[in-house]
């Protein structure tokens, strides 16, 4: 099997690689179409240019008979108990100052998540000019409001063969006297997608609707109790930035910047280049008279949590962060034995979201080797207000154990010092709290729902606890 997976990939990279390495092309002729690889392939030839030969498998999540089966005991669940220390400098002096904070360790923090594990954002990523394509007005729960539909177009002159238009909209309501703060979310689908489970409105899943209230029904969606508030809401599509699979790579934004080829090790994967997305929806937001740039949020479920927490970290312009079920690759410590693994993001259907260094983690490395853990991605986003949020691990219509709850709660929990440095409260306590107990007096904030894999059961006590942070200016 392998064999032949290699003997393509040469054959496909030899063939078209030498074409583009050349440089020849100018703009003036047809650009070179990007090769098409298949995630395999491409997966393959990052295990080639690391010299890596084989990679462990992934957990399995489905099926409990399996030798590999996801470990869901405690006692085998903290293999590398220590963490790497966020107040220590690669020099072993302990950070004492928020200047050596910021000057120092925090640099420290973003070159290792950069090289190792999400990638770098390249220098030279092409500008995104922002077009309102329609505009339509209309009422949701009696408020009445205006969405803009938007595309980002990058400017892909370097190399037309790939095109790069962001989706994206805004909603705010109509009334509004001055610019409003803003909740952004990496949507499954748009415009009016039907995923699954998905209403027909963007973003707005039935699941994510809040316990029955005033609005009747099952509760007013997650759109309408932020505009209950007063506030707007945005819906970013990932896929219209960079497409969720490794057969991708050599298109959307990562592939218009590659000229086609496949990613260098520490070139960006999806989860950055999502998060670059969400950057360029908030550029746009700093020229809309109707959006308060100062108070935008962020908000993803899954592997749109991820991306998210990577968005909040590396972005200090988003306000607050809601974290949904982001598990490995988000607020899990990769460190724990539980659930998804580091091993389950190396193989081929997820190492896209990764640098491509990631990948040594799962093969001649482990998870102890890493020289970062999501406890200090989590204090990337200090001393700005971040939610990170579960359902529940076990019981009926649960979320269940995959996501690694409590391991993503011990990261929160050693993000706390950084907090603390600059002044701001953590969690409170280091003792996992029962569902449906939030932990929400400090900046870091932590709750487990009662519901399965959604938000939708925590967006009430977010935006209760957002309110002590995110407030409607007067004009
Ligand atoms: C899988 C994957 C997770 C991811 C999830 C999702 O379950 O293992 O890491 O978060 O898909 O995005 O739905």
């Amino acid at each position: 099997m392998h064999t032949v997976a290699i003997r393509s990939v040469r054959w496909s990279l030899g063939l078209i690689v030498p074409v583009l390495c050349a440089g020849s092309w100018a703009g003036g002729a047809e650009a070179p179409a990007p090769p098409k690889l298949t995630a395999q392939q491409d997966h393959r030839n990052m295990m080639e240019q690391l010299g890596i030969t084989s990679l462990r498998p992934g957990a399995e999540g489905m099926n409990a008979k399996a030798p590999n089966y996801a470990n869901y005991d405690e006692a085998k669940a903290n293999p590398y108990p220590n963490l790497p220390d966020p107040l220590t400098l690669k020099n072993g002096q302990k950070v004492t100052t928020a200047e050596t904070w910021w000057n120092q360790r925090r640099p420290e923090i973003v070159e290792d998540f950069d090289r190792e594990v999400y990638g770098r954002v390249p220098p030279n990523v092409p500008k995104v000019t922002w077009e309102v394509t329609g505009t339509t007005e209309e009422t949701d729960a009696n408020i009445p409001v205006v969405t803009k539909k938007l595309v980002g177009h990058v400017d892909n002159s370097s190399y037309p063969a790939i095109t790069v238009d962001i989706q994206l909209t805004l909603t705010t309501p109509a009334k509004a006297t001055g610019p409003v703060p803003v909740m952004m979310e990496f949507g499954f689908a748009w415009p009016g997608g039907f995923g699954p489970g998905r209403g027909n409105r963007p973003g707005a899943t039935t699941a994510s609707r809040g316990p029955a209230g005033p609005f009747g029904g099952g509760g007013p969606t997650w759109q309408q109790q932020v505009l209950a508030k007063g506030w707007g809401y945005a819906i970013l599509v990932p896929n219209s930035i960079q497409a969720d699979s490794g057969a991708g790579l050599t298109s959307g934004i990562i592939g218009l910047v590659n000229k086609g080829r496949p990613r260098k090790p520490d070139d960006w994967g999806a989860l950055r280049a999502w998060a670059w997305g969400a950057s360029r929806a908030l550029d746009y937001f700093e020229t809309d008279k109707a959006v308060d740039a100062t108070q935008v949020g962020i908000e993803g479920l899954s592997r749109y949590g991820k991306a998210a927490l990577v968005a909040m970290a590396y972005d200090q312009r988003f306000a607050i962060g809601f974290i949904g079920s982001s598990g490995e690759g988000g607020a899990k410590l990769h460190r724990r034995n539980w659930g998804e693994l580091v091993e389950n993001l190396t193989g081929s259907g997820e190492y896209h979201w990764m640098a491509g260094n990631f990948l040594k983690y799962g093969g001649p490395l482990n998870a102890g080797d890493l020289p970062v853990d999501a406890h200090e991605l989590i204090a990337m986003c200090a001393p700005r207000p971040t939610f990170i949020s579960y359902g529940a691990m076990s019981g009926p219509g649960a979320e269940g154990g995959w996501v690694d709850q409590k391991g993503s709660f011990m990261a929160a929990v050693a993000a706390g010092p950084v907090y603390k440095l600059l002044g701001k409260r953590d969690l409170g306590t280091a003792e996992y709290p029962p569902r449906e107990t939030g932990l929400m007096d400090g900046e870091l904030a932590f709750r487990e729902h009662s519901g399965g894999h959604t938000t939708g059961p925590n967006w009430p006590t977010f935006l209760t606890w957002a309110d002590r942070y995110i407030k409607i200016r007067e004009p």
